[in-house]
């Protein structure tokens, strides 16, 4: 029988643990151990970026890396991007009223990338913000309406 692992970790704020393999890959353990399936798996190859999450504040992309390197972390999923209240965060409010998602596969990765983009970059150019989302790929956009939800973000977290 393979052996598992208590892997303890802050998700969304909240303190949790899951007992799993050396070699469970976070975005299952954050789907299929703890039950939040915002976070969505495509190429599991890293490069679409759907799986993206936040870790300590920085985006990573979770089906690259194993649970096991994130006990002891701060992890950030899609759940957690909305207030306490379940008001969505600013980033979500302008994905929604820019229309920056037709699917929504794509849409927790990018909401993730676009959280930490702006914490870092708080007014950033469009080559900025081509350059910032370049990671994660969307099928069905067009990227025009991500890159103007980018700004109207921007704006509504300066206003907020
Ligand atoms: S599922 Fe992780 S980058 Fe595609
Ligand atoms: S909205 Fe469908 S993949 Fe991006």
């Amino acid at each position: 029988m393979e052996e598992t692992f208590e892997i303890a970790l802050t998700v969304n704020g909240v303190h949790r643990t899951a007992r799993a393999p050396a070699r469970r890959l976070l975005s299952d353990l954050l789907r299929h151990d703890l039950g939040l399936t915002g976070t969505h798996v495509g190429c599991e190859h890293g490069v679409c970026g759907c799986c993206t999450v936040l870790l300590d504040g920085d985006p990573v992309r979770s089906c690259l890396m194993f649970a096991v390197t994130a006990a002891g972390h701060e992890i950030t999923t899609v759940e957690g991007l909305a207030g306490p209240d379940g008001a969505m965060s600013p980033v979500q409010r302008a994905f929604r009223e820019c229309h920056g998602l037709q699917c929504g596969f794509c849409t927790p990765g990018f909401l993730c990338t676009v959280t930490a983009l702006l914490r870092e970059t708080p007014r950033p150019t469009d080559e900025e913000v081509v350059e910032g989302i370049s990671g994660n790929l969307c099928r069905c956009t067009g990227y025009q309406n991500i890159v103007k939800a980018v700004h109207r973000a921007a704006e509504l977290l300066e206003e907020s």
